[in-house]
Parts: structure tokens; sequence; C-alpha cells
């Protein structure tokens, strides 16, 4: 969700985003073409970033040990996302300016006149427009169309012809990992709990994307599936987080300042690998930049959840539109993984053995595959599951609807099943505890906390304050002059700099220096390093701080 915008953001807003535009972070795509709303180019500066973020947080979430990197294709068969709910239930309710025709999100159109709208239903949203009529962001008036639902995702056709498939762009990269579940329950050796992360983009064909980078209908994603036995004993390491207070909103409580710890213990984080997570979020974004003042953690209202959900927590990050939601940490429960095996009649579980054998009596039915078989065809699957879900006391013939088909199920098509077994163990579907990452998201508060503006011989000065973990530039090498060797000098060091593994240095000959360190400094380029007439005659380089300004000198072999 995103919060109401902030009253004193419009001006610096501007001339942030005209900075970023300027000078290759993101700026609009298409443009030369006019543009199209909610798309947005990654430039030469941006491009690095955020590559460098997304490698921090591959590297955040490798480091737990039992998590693995897996990339899923952006195309995504229509059953799929049928079975995932998200073709019933991935929709936001949109309403039309009776006036202009712009349309809008119904919800963000009366933030002012509801604390949280997104929790709203239909007719609540549509009672709530009525009462307030809202002026249309475009043309002011204040009369509107009855609102709708909008499905938000993408159609298309995977093939071509009448073969063509209904098809979508994934709206979450999560399916994917759903749909992988056996093969990297294989992959950790039929062990829980383990995780697979991926990076890459959704879509989601946004109503009104306004915004800039908050709202995209390409976006980039990165999410952990957290695969967990809901019975198992859960022991996470909070160590490291015992003296941090992290501002927390709960459903119940109003906002807190507390420790993760406190705030499990006290119950308001449901789950102890919900609050895992939690903390493990915080650290991310504190790593990346993010100004640890301006993050909080609010807990979703139950009618504000996502269809999949059984707990979820935003982490929110305030900056030039206000609290914006960048993180969603969700219980999804079982949801998927029996949605999927629902669907699909495939086995999406994992084995729990017990403690002790376990005597048990099975007194059911199963069906007679070479009878079944043949009869039913593709159903058989989920047919024979079914039959094994009746009562012993059960009578033949008997209608089933699977898959909303009705099928009979005939006195020859099954067979009794009486026997004690004694079972060592079980078979169970895993719960799933994910963080949603909305990488650009958390980019674009990157920058706008990193901005900075002082005056300098009375005009605004700008400095990015980027951590040095996500720096586009690490240093650039600037010679005072190209000649009388200071040209070549500076570009040996440049090499050198650049033959390091994942070092970033850049060489600027144009300009005076006074506008190439302003320019350095406008990327957020911790390190200046300048080669002056002194170089030439004894091997010494003046390194300049971004932060403080500071110049040392340092002989280049110290470097
Ligand atoms: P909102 O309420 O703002 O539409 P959401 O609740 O639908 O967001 P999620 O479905 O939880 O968002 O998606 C996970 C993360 O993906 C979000 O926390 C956000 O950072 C990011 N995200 C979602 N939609 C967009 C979008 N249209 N553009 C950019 N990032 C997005
Ligand atoms: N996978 C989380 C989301 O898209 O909301």
């Amino acid at each position: 969700m995103v919060r109401a915008m902030s009253d004193d953001s419009g001006a610096r807003l501007e001339r942030l985003s005209g900075m970023l535009k300027r000078r290759g972070f993101i700026l609009p795509a298409f443009e030369i073409h006019g543009g199209a709303k909610g798309l947005y180019d990654f430039g030469p500066n941006g491009g690095r970033l955020r590559n460098r973020v997304n490698q921090m947080w591959l590297n955040h979430w490798i480091s737990m040990g039992n998590v693995s990197e897996i990339s899923c294709p952006t195309i995504t068969p229509y059953e799929v996302l049928e079975a995932s709910g998200h073709v019933g239930e991935f929709s936001d309710f949109m309403t039309g300016c009776l006036s202009c025709e712009e349309v809008s999100r119904a919800d963000t159109l009366l933030e002012d006149f509801h604390p949280n709208p997104d929790s709203l239903g239909k007719l609540e949203l549509q009672e709530l427009l009525n009462k307030s009529s809202p002026q249309c962001p475009s043309c002011g008036e204040k009369s509107w169309s009855d609102i709708s639902a909008q499905n938000l995702m993408f159609n298309t056709k995977i093939g071509a012809g009448t073969s063509g498939r209904d098809g979508f762009l994934r709206p979450e990269t999560a399916q994917g990992m759903f749909t992988s579940f056996p093969v990297l329950y294989r992959h950790f050796r039929e062990r829980l709990p383990f995780g697979a992360i991926q990076i890459g983009k959704g879509y989601r064909n946004e109503i009104s994307p306004r915004q800039g980078m908050i709202r995209l209908r390409e976006f980039n994603m990165a999410e952990l599936e957290y695969f967990i036995d809901p019975e198992a004993s859960i022991s996470h390491d909070f160590s490291s987080w015992s003296g941090v207070k992290l501002t927390m909103i709960g459903e119940n409580e109003g906002e807190v300042s507390t420790s993760i710890v406190d705030a499990i213990k006290g119950g308001m984080v449901r789950h102890e690998t919900v609050g895992f997570f939690i903390a493990r979020t915080y650290e991310f974004l504190i790593g990346v930049g993010i100004d640890p003042s301006r993050v909080r953690f609010r807990q979703h209202e139950s009618n504000e959840m996502a269809h999949y959900a059984t707990d979820c927590w935003d982490a929110e990050i305030h900056g030039s539109y206000g609290w914006v939601e960048c993180v969603g940490i969700a219980h999804r429960g079982c949801y998927d993984l029996e949605a999927h095996e629902k669907y699909t009649g495939k086995s999406l579980r994992a084995r729990r053995e017990f403690a002790m054998p376990k005597e048990v009596v099975i007194d059911g039915w199963t069906t007679d595959s070479a009878v079944a078989g043949p009869a039913f065809r593709s159903l058989a699957g989920k047919v024979k599951l079914a039959v094994e879900e009746l009562p012993s006391d059960t009578s033949f013939p008997l209608e089933l609807s699977i898959e909303d088909q009705l099928v009979t199920i005939e006195q020859t098509h099954v067979k009794r099943v009486q026997r004690t077994d004694t079972l060592t163990g079980e078979w169970f579907i895993p719960h799933v505890i994910e963080p949603a990452f909305g990488i650009d998201r958390i980019i674009w508060h990157i920058l706008d906390h990193a901005y900075d503006e002082i005056e300098k011989q009375g005009e605004k000065y700008t400095i990015m304050k980027l951590n040095p973990n996500v720096v586009p530039v690490d240093y650039v090498v600037l010679p005072l002059y190209e000649k009388d060797g200071m040209g070549e000098i500076a570009r040996e060091i440049n090499t050198m700099l650049n033959s390091r593994f994942g070092v970033v240095s850049s060489f600027d000959a144009s300009g005076s220096i006074g506008r190439r360190y302003a320019r350095a400094d406008e990327i957020g380029v911790p390190v200046c390093i300048t080669v002056d007439h002194q170089s030439v005659e004894d091997e010494t380089v003046t390194i300049r701080t971004r932060d403080t300004g500071q110049q040392v000198r340092l002989k280049i072999s110290e470097l």
C-alpha cells in the first residue's frame, strides 16, 4: 500500500527526479516515442546500482545456508495462475471519472477519507465514494462511475494460431517456486526448512500508475519462499538484534518501538519465522543505505491480506511519497502447495518421521486402477485422491465433482481397503513464509534518502550520499590536465582499479576539476583520485573523500 504523499516533497522531488534522469539513474522508458505510463529504464548508473542491490539481496539470503537461487519463466500458463487463485482473486477496485474518463484505483482515491481504504470491500468502497466524492486527480471533477473489479494480470498467448495456449505475464515470481517444490525438496535432501529465492520481473497492469518508480507495470521483484514443517520446533538466532528497536504497528497494538524478540513473545508477531524475516529484512534495508529512522513494519488487517495469506507485515519506508510499502512478509500457510496439488493431482508434500512408530487402522476405499484408469483417464489421479478420503460406509454408485466435472464412481471402480499399518512417519503439505521485496521501490528510497542538497556559492550543490555497498561507481580518476604525462598515469590507475574483482572505476578528463568533482558527487562516487603535476614527479595522487571533502596524498603503490 502506498500512503499519502507528504506536503513538503514537491519541489525537492522534482529536482531529485530531474537529476536521476540527467545522470542516467532512472528515467521514463521509450521517451522518444512519447513514453508509456508505468514503464521505467535503469540507465548506466541505475543499472549498476540495481545490480549491486540485487547481489546484496542474494548474498543476504544465501548466507542462511539453506537457501538456493532459482530462476523461472515470466510467461506463465493460464492453469498455473488459475490454480494459485490469481485468475479469480488478483484484482483491484477501479472507478472512472465521468468527466475526463481517466480511471483510478478506488482505494487510492479515498485515502484522505479513510485510515486504510485498502482493507475495504467493494460495497464499502462504493458507499465511501458516494459519500465523499473525491476530486479526479486529472481534471478535478467529482463524479465517478460505479466501482468494478479489474484483474491486474497481463494476458498473452503462448504459441501461435488456434494451438496457442492462454497465459499471463507473472504477477509474482512465487508461483514458479511453488511448482518447483519437488526439485527443491530433492535438492535439499528432503529436509525442511529450506528456501528458494528468485529475482526477476513481475508484471501488473496497474490501474493508475502515477507515482514514478512506486507503481510500475513491469517491475523487479525479489522473493524468498521458505518452506517449513508447521509442527516442527523452531529456533532462530536473534542474538544480533537484541539491542535493535524496530518501529512496529500491530493490527491491535498501534505504533510501538520494540525489539523483535519482545514483539514475538508478546504475540504481536504470530510466528517466530515471520519475526526472524522481519529482522533480516530490516538488516538488509539498512545495509543498502535506507535510513533506519524511516523504516517501520505494519501488520495487515485481516480483511486487507492477499487471498493466500494468514499473517502479513509490510516493511514501509518513508520518503518523498510519504510511507510506501516496499516489502511484504506473508505467512502463506499451505495455501499455494495445496492449491497446486489439488489442481494437478501431483503430490507436493514433505515427509515427517514420528518419534515412535504408530499403529493405524485403515478402513476405507481406493480405486482399482485397472478399471478406474481407463474410465477416468486424465482425472484418474484426482478421483483416486477423492475416493481415499471417503468414509468406510460409503455406498456406490456415487457422484463426485472433480475439477468442475461430475463423475460417477461405480462399485467396479473401487476396492475396499482394510488393514492395520505401522507408520514411521507421514506426508504433509509444508507451510510457506515469504518475504517479497519490490526492488524498484527500495532503489527509489535508497536514492531519495541519499540525496543531499547543500548551499555552495549561493547555489544548490548535490551530493548523493549512497552507501558504498551500492554505488554505481567506486572511484573516479581525474587527471588535472591530460598533458605532461598526467593523462597516461590516470589511465593506468583506472585500468589497474578496474582489473580488481568487483571494482568499478571511471576516468573523467572533461571540464574543470571543480565540475568533475561535482559530477562525481552527484552520482555518489565515494572516492576521487586526482593526478596532478606532483604525481608525475613523485608517484603520489590526491584522494578526495565524498562525504567529508577531505583530501590526502597517497603513493600510487599504496592505493
Ligand atoms: P500495493 O498495495 O502498493 O499495490 P501490493 O500489496 O499489491 O502493493 P505485494 O503484492 O505485496 O504489493 O507485492 C510485493 C512487493 O512488490 C511490494 O511490497 C512492492 O514493493 C512491490 N510492488 C508491488 N506492486 C508494485 C508495482 N506496481 N510497482 C513497483 N513495485 C511493486
Ligand atoms: N509474492 C507476493 C506478492 O506478489 O504479493
